[in-house]
């Protein structure tokens, strides 16, 4: 008998501080940074997003995510024997967030590490948590993207500091007869590392180079753009399916306009789409496990249908997943 792995559950959260495009630009007036609803909507489809309180970390926004998804898949923590969390904001240097989270879990034992694939860390996470199922070495697995993106903004450059916000999301990806992951393909090219980078490290005790985030939007893209497409036919080349076949893309969410324009060329219609990058800003890794957790408790997303994720982000990396919920 072949083993494969599917989603038993989802979950998600967002820190209860929602900030409007308004409220972001009064607070950046302050510092006198102009922006406005108006730009912000045009150029990027946000309209808000969620910052979490100054003593809330990825692992706890990424444990309320966990024990959502652990509760729709009916079992415990104590039945997970796989922690892996997709972050670029992690706790600590060291020990991981998976290991923080395990431990907020009350689930010890298992093997428990971090994938560093910023926004891709998502589809990274969930092809590694595939394998590891379909090879034995695991048979229930909790999956979670989880960021705090608003630790590493720039509050004195407009261009990015209105892009992102924070949240969680989380998947228990189970042992399975049936095929749930039905392929994935994911990609890196590091000649593009200066176009999306926090520079900084921390060394002696002292930061080195500069800790905040630093992107050349138009560069940005213009890669996503064009990747994107290409992840998703290799994809779906590989589980023998086509663009008829996907009843919801779920992509990283960046920005609107990625998105509209990865729907053309796959000849999807956007109400095929989930779209949450109007509420939540761009949650890096945690933001197609969130649009997925959305989709599924919306009931927009049912139960035997074709989910393409796709991310793409820092790196440069990017990647898709076909599966059957
Ligand atoms: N408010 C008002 N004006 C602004 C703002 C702002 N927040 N930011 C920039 N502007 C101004 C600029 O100063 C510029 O003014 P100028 O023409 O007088 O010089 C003008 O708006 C246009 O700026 P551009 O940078 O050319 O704007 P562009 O149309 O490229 O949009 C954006 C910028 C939204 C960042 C776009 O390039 C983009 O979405 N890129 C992709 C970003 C992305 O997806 N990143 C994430 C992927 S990976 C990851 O998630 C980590």
């Amino acid at each position: 008998m072949r083993r494969y792995s599917r989603i038993t559950g989802t979950g998600s959260y967002l820190p209860p501080r929602r900030l409007s495009n308004e409220d972001l630009a009064a607070e950046l007036a302050q510092r006198g940074i102009e922006t406005s609803d108006e730009w912000i909507v045009g150029r990027t489809g946000i309209h808000a997003r969620h910052f979490a309180a100054p003593d809330v970390a990825s692992s706890d926004l990424a444990l309320e995510a966990s024990k959502k998804a652990i509760e729709a898949a009916g079992c415990t923590p104590q039945d997970i024997d796989l922690i892996i969390v997709a972050t670029s904001t992690p706790d600590m240097i060291f020990p991981s967030t998976a290991c923080i989270l395990q431990d907020k879990l009350g689930a010890h034992g298992c093997p428990a590490f971090d994938v560093q694939a910023v926004c891709s860390g998502f589809v990274y996470a969930l092809t590694v948590a595939d394998a590891m199922i379909k090879t034995g070495a695991a048979s229930r697995a909790l999956v979670v993207g989880a960021e705090v993106f608003s630790r590493i903004l720039d509050f004195s450059d407009r261009t990015t500091c209105v892009l992102f916000g924070d949240g969680a999301g989380a998947v228990v990806l189970q042992a399975s007869e049936q095929p749930g992951i039905l392929a994935a393909d994911l990609h890196a090219d590091g000649k593009h590392v200066g176009i999306l980078c926090v520079p900084g490290n921390v060394s002696g005790g002292n930061v080195l180079g500069d800790p905040l985030l630093k992107m050349d939007g138009q560069a940005v893209f213009k890669l996503a753009v064009g990747v994107l497409e290409k992840a998703a036919r290799a994809t779906l080349d590989k589980a023998g399916l086509t663009d008829a076949d996907i009843d919801w893309l779920i992509p990283h969410q960046a920005n609107i306009r990625i998105m509209q324009s990865t729907a053309k060329k796959l000849k999807l219609p956007m109400e095929k789409v989930i779209v949450t990058v109007g509420e939540h800003g761009n949650t890096s890794a945690a933001s197609i496990p969130l649009a997925l957790d959305h989709g599924v408790r919306s009931g927009q997303i049912q139960p035997g249908q074709t989910l393409l994720l796709e991310g793409v982000g820092g790196g440069f990396t990017w990647g898709a997943v076909l599966l059957k919920l």
